[in-house]
């Protein structure tokens, strides 16, 4: 019996390169077959730093950053735009978000280590996770990170122990767990009842977490978070979430007296990875989230806290493209054709995960529709290594080259080297010109830790 879905079959949807420029780098232009970002030929830089490959726009990226501080900074004055490094971090990335004045959220040590190397100013700097290791603590304390956003009773007890050993009092919010179901992927879910992050607020964990923060010496609590998921495209999950955040901190304050000075909202803005996807802009996150703040300060007669939000895929994921050669296409008739390109689910595993629709094209046959069904496959042991599933593609052979567009969060990120692969090198284009940001890995780079 076989277990493997039945796939679907669809007839090709004889779309151009063109007309996928929704889901695009902004800067993305054709002209007469030829195809753009920044002003630089994307054959041009697939002949110059090899395939795979990915592409940033530069441009689209601060375009983001700059949407959410405007459209932020217009509906509720006291907020601040934390990038969510997760999303895709590295230096060149920070050094964008330092000048672009937002803040950095942190979710590991490593994710430090690459703020520091940018230089990135510590007191704009989050440091989130489940599970802050004892080292990770007290490097983020030690760097002087602006806050905590705090999971657990023993990482509160932590932070404070070692605050208070090196003289300081490190200011803390609580994550709290509101029990929202975000209408997303399961996978990236995160403020349901049955979540390991934050601290529940219906059996009374939050609450407790409150008195023990208040309690300690090293720390200071200044407020709340939540996040409650990815790939949002209901707004009114947000509405629900800031609703129960009040009611709870209204609660805490007619018990302990205690105001928050600050609420964190977390990321989670939906993106268009296909064309016929619409999520929320960011002038309407900022209208909801701002509308529904106003509504809760009024109606508990609560002081305005300082918002905080911390967008990642939203920032990065249209911004970002991969680029791939195609090595062999297969055609299995009556079935699918297979398009082997090089690279695979080690430089974007979201499809195999998650189930996820990438748009994609052929460049050098950008003006020719996308004419038969296939799957974008990688060159890995696995079935599952598929990049685009049964999605129209233009007809095309080995040496062409293929662009997956929406790939600029969470793929470079989640990377790894199953199959000893290299990860792919990393270029930034602005302006006519391109820069390597990050090098293709190499076989010494895998051979390093190797204890020979
Ligand atoms: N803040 C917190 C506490 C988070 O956990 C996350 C994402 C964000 C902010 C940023 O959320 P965004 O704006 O990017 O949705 N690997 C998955 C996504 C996991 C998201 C984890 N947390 C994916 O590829 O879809």
């Amino acid at each position: 019996m076989s277990i493997a879905p039945e796939r679907e079959h669809i007839a090709p949807d004889n779309l151009k390169a063109v007309d996928l420029l929704k889901v695009a780098p902004s800067s993305m232009q054709i002209t007469g077959g030829k195809v753009t970002i920044g002003g630089v030929d994307l054959l041009d830089i697939a002949r110059d730093y090899g395939t795979a490959l990915f592409v940033y726009d530069e441009q689209h990226i601060r375009r983001q950053l700059r949407e959410y501080v405007r459209q932020f900074a217009s509906c509720y004055p006291q907020s601040h735009i934390v990038y969510a490094a997760k999303a895709f971090c590295s230096v060149a990335m920070d050094h964008i978000v330092a000048e672009e004045g937002c803040l950095v959220d942190v979710a590991s040590g490593g994710e430090l280590a690459f703020a520091k190397a940018a230089s990135f100013p510590m007191d704009r700097v989050l440091s989130q996770g489940n599970n802050k290791t004892p080292r990770e603590i007290a490097e983020c304390v030690d760097a002087g990170v602006r806050c905590f956003v705090v999971d657990t009773h023993e990482e509160l007890e932590r932070i404070s122990a070692y605050a208070l050993e090196n003289g300081k009092v490190q200011p803390v919010v609580l994550r709290i767990c509101p029990g929202i179901e975000a209408d997303t992927h399961a996978y990236i879910q995160t403020a349901n009842e049955d979540s390991k992050f934050g601290f529940n607020i219906r059996n009374g964990a939050a609450e407790e977490a409150t008195k023990l923060a208040l309690s300690l010496e090293g720390v200071e609590l200044v407020g709340y978070h939540c996040h409650i998921g990815s790939q949002i495209f209901e707004l009114k999950s947000y509405v629900e979430a800031i609703g129960t955040m009040f009611a709870y901190m209204n609660y805490i304050r007619t018990e302990y007296g205690f105001v928050a000075k600050n609420l964190d909202l977390g990321g989670g803005l939906g993106i268009a990875y296909t064309i016929y996807d619409s999520p929320s802009t960011i002038a309407q996150l900022a209208q909801a989230i701002a509308g529904a703040v106003h509504d809760n300060c009024a109606h508990y007669d609560y002081p305005y806290p300082d918002l905080y939000v911390e967008p990642g895929r939203s920032i990065v994921a249209n911004a970002g493209i991969t680029l791939y050669t195609v090595g062999s296409v297969k055609e299995n008739p009556g079935i699918c054709t297979y398009v082997a390109v090089d690279g695979g689910m080690t430089d974007n595993i979201r499809t195999a995960l998650y189930g996820s629709k990438y748009e994609a094209f052929v460049v050098n046959r950008a003006d020719e529709p996308r004419s038969i069904i296939c799957d974008v496959v990688g060159k890995h042991c696995e079935s599952g290594d598929v990049i685009v599933k049964n999605r129209s593609l233009q007809k095309c052979k080995p040496g062409d080259i293929i662009c997956v567009l929406g790939t600029g969060a969470y793929c470079n990120e989640m990377a790894s080297n199953y199959n000893k692969q290299v990860r792919p090198g990393i270029v930034m284009v602005s302006n006519g010109e391109v820069r390597e940001i990050v090098r293709r890995e190499t076989y010494e780079d895998l051979l390093r830790r190797e204890v020979l």
